[in-house]
């Protein structure tokens, strides 16, 4: 696919087609300059992983509730935090969140770093989270790539290498396609047509705002059989 074609059909379509969630500021918004509290970006994405939005929801609603600035997460009694935290699972996560809000607030006078590097020193932050703030919250053009984003790629680009061996091309590939305007909508952008359109089964391609581009499409391959599986 034309590399540089890509991110714009994809903005206006999440222009016209976005998702929101109270961790959003609509594009719109975003396009006057507002954009969502690096604090809001790394809450959701933490709550965001391995858990689905539906559920993740209610949780972010009353975490920024109780604890309206990193600061206050930072002071809260451990156990409080874990209470709110039950029900969401994985809570080696809600750990990591204290502790990540304590470092942020010791020594970091309560705002988080505005890079990739300096979000993957801090606790409990890896790779994607780092890249996902970084996009999201700081308008750096990093490639965020989760599940969603995967698909979208291995498709968009008719990737015949299989997870996780993959996961090094999808990384470039997804660089490749990651513009400078508009970053963290972009990120977003993917994990949207990822989750509504191009779904692991009976992707509905025909709405595909990028279908013109898609090697996978085009070419008449069986679309659902990527991203390619390692075989068992
Ligand atoms: N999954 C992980 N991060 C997300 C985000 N920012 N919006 C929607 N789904 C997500």
């Amino acid at each position: 696919p034309d590399t540089r074609a890509v991110a714009p059909l994809l903005l206006s379509w999440y222009d016209r087609h976005h998702r929101s969630f109270p961790w959003r500021v609509p594009p719109a918004e975003g396009q006057r300059g507002l954009r969502a509290q690096p604090y809001h970006v790394w809450l959701s994405e933490v709550m965001l992983q391995q858990t689905t939005v539906q559920a993740v929801m209610p949780y972010f609603e009353r975490f920024r509730t109780l604890w309206p600035r990193v600061e206050d997460l930072a002071a809260a009694e451990t156990e409080d935090v874990m209470k709110a935290w039950a029900g969401l699972g994985y809570y080696a996560r809600a750990r990591n969140l204290k502790k990540c809000a304590e470092a942020v607030a010791r020594d970091h006078g309560g705002r988080f770093p505005d890079t990739e590097e300096g979000l993957r020193a801090l606790p409990g932050i890896g790779d994607y989270t780092a890249a996902a703030v970084a996009a999201i919250a700081f308008d750096r053009p990093s490639a965020v790539v989760d599940g969603n984003v995967e698909r979208v790629v291995s498709r968009l680009f008719r990737v015949e290498e299989s997870l996780p061996a993959a996961k090094r091309e999808f990384r470039a590939l997804t660089a490749s396609i990651t513009p400078k305007e508009r970053p963290g909508d972009f990120a977003q952008a993917m994990m949207d047509l990822g989750s509504t359109i191009c779904t692991p089964r009976r992707p509905v391609c025909a709405l595909c705002p990028l279908n013109g581009h898609c090697l996978a499409y085009r070419t008449g391959a069986e679309i659902e059989t990527y991203p390619r599986k390692a075989p068992k």
